[in-house]
């Protein structure tokens, strides 16, 4: 890919942290593989660290090193390399700035700004970055900022605010990388793409919705960030908010971003507002305790290495939500996440409403199952949907019968999500981004919760690791029948 619109550089700071280690280095040099970075493009790392290129190069190397065939051509590696720069600084020091200016070069226009800092250091950033010389007057330069934005209403509008001082909101990308897991993409698909599902895509036929992620990861290395964050900063009101807005939302005039992003507005605009009586009904957190993982013993969360043994932050989050509007009236929507539970599984399950009339209720086939349609994410991809069937033989007996596909085909790839987006915000296509008034209706809707545990003084529900939360997550459902799925 190369045209005149593709940007000249790539930045990155906080370029020797976790995320760029793990996520944006690996994106990067698959994109290089399949060349579809633009061929002038130059990526400077910024860190804190006092490094040469050199120095940058070999760090980097070896944080390649697992990537799949990373090396073993040695041109390629060579052309990827190639491309980068070092820059080392304090991100409130104005020398940085400068530095990296040096470094881009007169004459280089359009950057790509990304902040994969902590989330407590973007305002000095975005200053920094102003300061410097490349906010808005000085080109079209474009901003991507991780989540979560803010740590509440406030702070997110403050930060919006900030940003929007210093550059126009086209040049802002507020990423949520779920929106670029291509499962996440397909639901879309599967809803808009396939006449057999959307008529049923209501509350005539639909029971409820279940929306899971959960993780068998702990908080590893990341209490500094995670321990002032909790689960339902961390995750509800980011990844789980925006897979409920993509399975609810209503079909858009177009798939331009402005299109998609107004009807997941409407959805979250429709979600019914908690009140304190009902955070306490309908929103249940915990946090892990010692147990079992993949066969492993594993410490509690507050034995973590850098977490306080006192700490109230909750590593589980399970919530009902309704979507007040004329397609979701009065069906619930259950989301649940948590890190230590049982296997990594994201999974958007829909369960649909019993036949009218029971015909086989004399027979043995009385205790007719719903049917499923469930949409996994994570760890395969796979769309499965659970039917009745006659069981062959004499008796009129039933059975479920499971239709289940995987979405890729034997060979073909699997994306990781950051490889979508990064090329998405390099093209400059902000329909996987996140517009503010997203961000903020997300935060509106757990504002109720955070306020409501504020002034609760009971401490998150334990759960041994390796079990799927507290029992409390059973008592969110509102009808008998209803209980958490734990397959895809
Ligand atoms: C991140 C959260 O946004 O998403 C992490 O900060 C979480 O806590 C991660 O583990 C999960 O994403 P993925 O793509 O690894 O499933």
């Amino acid at each position: 890919m190369d045209n005149e619109r593709a940007p000249c550089s790539f930045v990155i700071f906080g370029a020797t942290g976790d995320l760029v280690a793990t996520k944006l280095l690996p994106a990067l040099y698959r994109l290089e593989v399949v060349s579809r970075l633009p061929a002038r493009l130059r990526i400077i790392a910024v860190a804190r660290r006092d490094w040469d290129r050199d120095q940058w190069l070999a760090y980097m190397e070896d944080e390649l090193a697992h990537v799949g065939a990373y090396g073993e051509d040695r041109r390629l590696a060579e052309r990827f390399t190639g491309r980068f720069d070092f820059v080392g600084g304090e991100l409130d020091d104005a020398v940085t700035y400068s530095r990296l200016q040096d470094t881009l070069g007169a004459d280089c226009g359009e950057t790509v700004f990304y902040l994969a800092i902590p989330p407590a250091q973007f305002l000095t950033a975005i200053e920094g970055l102003s300061a410097g010389g490349f906010a808005r007057n000085q080109g079209s330069h474009r901003i991507v900022v991780e989540k979560p934005f803010g740590t509440d209403l406030d702070s997110a509008r403050h930060l919006n605010a900030e940003l929007h001082e210093r550059f126009h909101e086209d040049q802002v990308f507020r990423i949520d990388h779920f929106l670029g897991k291509q499962p996440v993409q397909n639901l879309t698909v599967f809803r808009f793409a396939n006449t057999l599902i959307e008529p049923i895509w209501n509350r005539n036929y639909i029971d409820h919705v279940q929306i899971t992620v959960a993780e068998e990861l702990g908080i590893g290395s990341r209490a500094g960030y995670f321990d002032r964050t909790g689960t339902l900063r961390d995750m509800l009101q980011n990844h789980l908010m925006q897979m409920l807005t993509v399975v609810a939302m209503e079909p858009p005039a177009s798939l331009d971003a402005d299109a998609l992003r107004d009807e997941k507005v409407k959805v979250l605009r429709s979600i019914r507002p908690l009140s304190e009586a009902s955070v306490r009904s309908a929103v249940v957190r915990g946090q892990y305790g010692s147990g079992v993982v993949g066969g492993e013993a594993v410490p509690a969360y507050t034995s973590e290495p850098d977490v306080e043994s006192a700490s109230t932050t909750e590593t589980f989050v399970a919530a009902r939500f309704h979507v007040d509007n004329w397609r979701w009236r009065d069906v619930p929507f259950y989301l649940r996440t948590g890190k230590r539970l049982p296997k990594q599984l994201s999974v958007v399950a829909i369960r649909f409403r019993h036949p009218p009339q029971q015909l086989f209720h004399d027979t043995p086939a009385e205790h007719l199952q719903s049917n499923w349609i469930s949409l996994t994410v994570q760890p395969d991809e796979n769309i499965a949907m659970e039917i009745q069937a006659k069981q062959p033989g004499l008796k009129m007996a039933t059975r479920v019968l499971r239709l289940d596909t995987a979405v890729r085909k034997e060979g073909e790839a699997r994306l990781d999500a950051y490889e979508t987006l990064l090329l998405d915000a390099i093209d400059g296509d902000r329909s996987q981004f996140i517009r503010f008034d997203e961000v903020e209706r997300a935060w509106r809707v757990v504002m109720p919760i955070l306020d409501a545990w504020a002034e609760d003084s009971r401490t998150p529900e334990t759960y041994p690791a390796g079990t799927w939360g507290p029992a409390g997550a059973d008592a969110i459902f509102e009808q008998p029948g209803q209980a958490w799925r734990n397959v895809g």
